[in-house]
């Protein structure tokens, strides 16, 4: 993009007030001159250098991402993960109640802030994300990054995998056919979509929705650990094994993964089959709803019993 190309700048700016709404953001109070003499990074520093972008700089505004308060996103370094088996904690129900619970980080951080607080640095977070090119050719090919959507305080957060087309176009997780099935998994849980937070382990489309490539995947773990720190959930729901395995740092397949927890941080984790798979094999249906009672079982849910 060039300032001369007024489409495409006018494309960067909604994208980046979209991210302010996707974040949770829904009205905005003032908006303060951008004065920021030395700047606290509020987000793990990216690769590429960038700073974060400030909402609202004016001391103890909510929106204040540096106001003195304001704890920082844990460093890169705190956040990956150091799969360890943590062979004292065992699945706290369900069928396989007995299979040994995984900490797959040992270290990640998460955060808990104010409403306010997350609303800011997810913004701050998705600003960033719009402008990365660590991966240059996801930067060039896509239309938009999709950064995530959902409640800031969500109890649960979902990962699925990367955007795909629709996502592509629209900027926002799981919009397209994987999506209206996810939506209706939502539904049969008796949830909204908007009580969930959403978000990929990508932030771009890989060209012909090709699988991510490590690289890719770690280029991008940056801001997927600062998304879950910042909702800080207490179920995360890994949908597929690009989700799963990237997550848990783990080799197994999802149909071994599937059906029990694993732990992230504070978060209990639960791996599942990916929507997308469910289109093609719907006979697995059964088991992701087997893994959906699991996961409200221990949420204290029953999602068998009548309402
Ligand atoms: N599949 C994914 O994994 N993520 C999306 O956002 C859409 C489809």
């Amino acid at each position: 993009m060039t300032d001369s190309d007024p489409a495409a700048l006018r494309r960067a700016v909604i994208q980046h007030l979209e991210g302010f709404q996707r974040a949770g953001l829904t009205h905005w109070k003032r908006i303060a001159p951008l004065v920021v003499e030395t700047p606290q990074p509020v987000a793990p520093t990216a690769s590429t250098g960038a700073r974060p972008h400030h909402v609202d700089a004016s001391p103890g505004s909510s929106l204040s991402s540096h106001s003195p308060s304001a704890p920082s996103l844990p460093s890169r370094a705190e956040v990956m993960p150091a799969a360890r088996p943590n062979k004292s904690s065992t699945a706290s129900t369900g069928a396989v109640a007995s299979a040994p619970v995984v900490s797959a980080c040992a270290t990640f951080q998460p955060l808990n802030l104010p409403r306010g607080e997350r609303v800011s640095q997810l913004s701050v977070l998705a600003e960033r994300v719009a402008a990365c090119v660590r991966c240059q050719e996801l930067a060039s090919t896509r239309k938009q990054t999709v950064f995530g959507v959902g409640n800031p305080e969500a109890k649960i957060l979902f990962i699925g995998e990367a955007p795909g087309a629709d996502e592509d176009a629209q900027g926002e997780p799981f919009v397209g056919r994987a999506g209206q099935l996810m939506n209706d998994i939502i539904t049969a849980c008796r949830m909204k979509r908007e009580d969930i937070y959403i978000c990929n382990v990508l932030r771009c489309r890989p060209p012909g929705n090709r699988l991510p490539s490590p690289e890719e995947a770690g280029n991008c773990r940056e801001y997927l650990d600062g998304q879950i720190a910042l909702v800080n959930p207490e179920y995360i729901v890994c949908w597929g094994s690009t989700a799963a395995k990237n997550l848990l740092a783990s080799e197994e397949t999802i149909g071994k993964l599937r059906g029990r927890f694993f732990e992230y941080g504070r978060a209990k984790v639960l791996c599942t089959y990916h929507p997308s798979y469910l289109l093609r094999n719907p006979a697995a249906k059964k088991d992701v709803w087997e893994d959906m009672k699991l996961l409200f079982k221990d949420m204290g849910v029953d999602l068998t019993a009548k309402t």
